[in-house]
């Protein structure tokens, strides 16, 4: 197993290329199982997650071949049959090969994804989506156990909360159904919109994306068809508060401006400088970082996914920060950890009352997810001396060559297989 010694202290310094996004390859991935013909996909990020999703669509029977310029998925000879939990107990974005199969076969039997250390993580709302679409679902031992009898039907479905993943089920199954159907209250994230994108170079008819209400017009005709995925929104802004954290400067590049504007208004409002540059957008830290009032919201709002990087930024800040998780119930694994370099964090339910301070110092701690994980290797940039970071296959699941590209720009930070 892998462990990260950083050595805090190094002001950053480069350009880090930011790959594509790991939240709307996996989507697409699953999406490739709705059509007959070829899905390329380009720009997939070379991390663990999306390896772990080619796997589960290649044990359905898709063939998946990489090349130079990207991956060809070719789900011709796929059938709905069974994946075991073993497969599918790492990633609960498995949940997403549902719909298409259902779609697709008129049946499909799918483990339930497994637990999660950020939530309880219900996947209701996309068991809802399919009911709604006509499909009949039970939950028998574990595994999700869907049908129709003879197809899906458009239909208006009523989301009880914007989720991106019961967003996307609805729209990849809706392809298929017989009818127009209508999605309200759907997810805003710029995934879902690639995922729209990606669906229409496939031969679905959409409309509305990166709005509440899509429109799916039912019954595609399928062709081949190549996709880009859009750069990561959540590497960007990991990177930004990596600038941030050491007082550096790094220019994000190929980072879209216009999906970072909550999260650059709080780095402004915490001391960042930010400009447009021509190959993406540049961050500048200053001396000390300024606190801030954070809440997690849904798309335009800041992202859940970069709570816990921004929280390790306030713990530097020269003030309280408040820090509000609205998305995910239990996201804040990485506050005991952080504790142990010295932050002061108070939490109250859902609420973090963050006490910054003048240094951290360098400690052993635990990654415990993806997102937690990183926000320790950005408190160690910055904390005095040495810190041990261990267990980080977590941070591989979502972050394509961190440790070189920290490296890259300055940082003392060296993996070790122990
Ligand atoms: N929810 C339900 N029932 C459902 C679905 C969601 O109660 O059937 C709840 C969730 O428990 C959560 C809220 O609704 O409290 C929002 O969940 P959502 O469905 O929007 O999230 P997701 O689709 O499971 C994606 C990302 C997450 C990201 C969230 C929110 C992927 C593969 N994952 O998850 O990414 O945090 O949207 O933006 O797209 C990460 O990359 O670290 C990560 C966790």
């Amino acid at each position: 197993m892998d462990e990260l010694h950083i050595t805090g202290g190094n002001r950053l310094d480069g350009a880090v290329p930011i790959a594509g996004a790991k939240n709307a390859a996996l989507p697409q991935i699953a999406a490739a199982l709705l059509s007959p013909h070829p899905l390329e996909l380009t720009n997939l990020p070379k991390v663990s997650d999306v390896d772990n999703m080619l796997r589960i669509i290649s044990l359905y029977g898709a063939t998946v071949e990489s090349h130079a310029g990207g991956t060809t998925i070719n789900a011709a000879h796929v059938a709905p049959g069974e994946v075991d939990y073993e497969t599918v107990r790492k990633m609960r974005a498995s949940i997403l090969v549902l719909g298409p199969l259902l779609a697709r076969f008129g049946s499909a039997r799918v483990s339930l994804p497994g637990g999660c250390a950020i939530g309880a993580r219900p996947v209701d709302m996309h068991l809802k989506v399919l009911s709604a679409l006509g499909a009949t679902v039970d939950v028998e031992r574990g595994y999700i156990v869907a049908s129709t009898n003879g197809g899906l039907r458009g239909t208006r479905i009523v989301l009880s909360g914007p989720s991106v993943g019961a967003s996307e089920t609805a729209l990849m199954a809706a392809c298929y159904a017989k009818g127009e159907t209508e999605i309200l209250n759907a997810a805003r994230e710029p995934e879902v919109v690639d995922l729209a994108a990606c669906l229409t170079a496939m031969g679905a008819e959409i409309e509305g994306a990166g709005t509440h209400r899509l429109l799916v017009k039912g019954n595609t005709t399928w062709r081949a068809a190549s996709h880009h995925a859009i750069p990561d929104r959540v590497e960007a802004g990991t990177y930004a508060a990596a600038a941030m954290i050491t007082g550096g400067r790094i220019e994000l590049v190929n980072a879209r401006m216009e999906h970072l504007s909550s999260v650059l208004q709080v780095l402004e409002t915490m001391g960042a400088t930010v400009w447009p540059g021509d190959r993406g957008v540049v961050i500048n830290g200053r001396e000390r970082i300024r606190p801030a009032d954070i809440t997690t919201e849904p798309y335009p709002g800041f992202p859940t996914d970069l709570q816990a990087q921004f929280m390790a930024m306030a713990c530097l800040a020269d003030g309280a920060s408040v820090i509000r998780e609205t998305i995910f119930e239990n996201r804040f694994m990485h506050v005991p950890e952080l504790s142990r370099l010295g932050a002061d964090i108070a939490l109250n339910g859902a609420v973090a009352l963050v006490r910054g301070k003048p240094e951290l110092r360098g400690a052993p701690v635990m990654a415990t997810d993806l997102r937690a994980s990183v926000c320790l290797v950005l408190a160690a940039l910055a904390a005095e001396g040495e810190s041990v970071i261990k267990r980080v296959y977590h941070l591989d699941r979502g972050y394509e060559q961190l440790d070189r590209k920290l490296a890259q720009c300055g940082a003392d930070i060296r993996r070790v297989s122990v």
